[in-house]
C-alpha cells in the first residue's frame, strides 16, 4: 500500500485529497494545525493525524520526526491568504502590503514546502513524488495582474522551491512538481469558484499516477496540462 503524506488535510482540497487517497487504498498520514478539532478528517480514519503548523520550523521538525517512511507521495498542500493573517484585501496590493505580513505568508505558503520536504527527505526514495500545491497566481504571467503582493510572492517562492527541489532530488529518482489546483470551491476559493474539491483532487492524483520522472520540475494544472511559469 502506498504511503501518502498530506499537509493541511483537515479541510478544503487537502481533506478531499486525503479522502480520495484513502478510498484508493493508500496509507494516509495527515498533518494539520489542530488535530483535536479535525472532526471531518477523523471521520475518514487515516492511519495517523499529526500536528503540523507549516509556519513553525519546530512544528515541522517534530512532525517529520514522527514519520518513519518510506513515503510514496508527499503533498505540500497547506496554505493560507493574507486576509487570514488579518490584512484586508484593499491593503494587499504591491503599493500597500506590509512587508512583515508578506514575509509571514512567504514562510507559510512558499518556504514551508522546502522545509517540510527537507525534514522528510530521509523518508523519500527513488520513485517517491512530491506535489506542491501552488497557484497560478505564483506565475509571472498570471500574478502580474493579481494585485495581492503577499499571496503572489508566496506562491512564486513555492514555484522556485519546486524547481530547486526537483533539481537537487533528480538523481535520487525523486520527482517534484508544482500544481495549480484550479479555482476551487473551498473556504479560500469561495462558493463561486469553477471546480469542486472532488474534481481538483481527482485530477491531481490521476496526474501523479502517470507522472514521468523525466518531467520533474514541471508546473502543471490539476488536469495535468502544463502551466506557464
Ligand atoms: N481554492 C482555490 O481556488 C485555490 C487556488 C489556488 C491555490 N490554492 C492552494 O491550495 C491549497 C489548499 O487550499 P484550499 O482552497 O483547500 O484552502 P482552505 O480551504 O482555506 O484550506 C487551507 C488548509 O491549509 C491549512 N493551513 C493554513 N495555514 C496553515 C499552517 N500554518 N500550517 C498548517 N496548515 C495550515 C488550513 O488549516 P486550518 O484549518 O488550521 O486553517 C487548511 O487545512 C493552498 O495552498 C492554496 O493556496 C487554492
Amino acid at each position: 500500500m502506498p504511503t501518502t503524506v498530506i499537509t493541511g488535510a483537515n479541510r478544503g482540497i487537502g481533506l478531499e485529497l486525503a479522502a480520495q487517497c484513502l478510498k484508493r487504498g493508500d496509507t494516509v498520514i495527515a498533518g494539520c494545525r489542530s488535530p483535536g478539532d479535525a472532526h471531518e478528517l477523523m471521520g475518514l480514519a487515516p492511519e495517523r493525524i499529526l500536528e503540523l503548523d507549516v509556519g513553525d520550523e519546530a512544528s515541522i521538525a517534530s512532525f517529520a520526526r514522527s514519520i518513519e517512511g518510506p513515503i510514496d507521495l508527499l503533498i505540500n498542500n497547506a496554505g493560507t491568504s493574507a486576509s487570514n493573517l488579518g490584512l484586508s484585501r484593499d491593503r494587499a496590493g504591491v503599493m500597500d502590503a506590509p512587508i512583515d505580513v508578506t514575509l509571514d505568508l512567504i514562510r507559510i505558503n512558499g518556504l514551508s514546502a522546502a522545509s517540510v520536504t527537507r525534514n522528510l527527505v530521509d523518508c523519500l526514495e527513488a520513485g517517491s513524488q512530491v506535489a506542491n500545491i501552488t497557484s497560478q497566481i505564483g506565475s509571472m504571467v498570471v500574478g502580474a495582474n493579481f494585485n495581492d503582493l503577499p499571496y503572489a510572492t508566496s506562491k512564486a517562492v513555492m514555484n522556485m522551491v519546486t524547481v530547486q527541489l526537483a533539481s537537487q532530488l533528480k538523481d535520487a529518482g525523486i520527482s517534484v512538481v508544482a500544481f495549480h489546483p484550479g479555482w476551487v470551491r473551498t473556504d479560500m476559493g469561495g462558493s463561486g469558484a469553477d471546480l469542486s474539491v472532488e474534481e481538483s483532487a481527482q485530477g491531481i492524483l490521476a496526474t501523479m499516477q502517470t507522472f514521468e520522472h523525466a518531467d520533474s520540475g514541471s508546473f502543471l494544472r490539476w488536469d495535468g496540462s502544463v502551466h506557464p511559469w
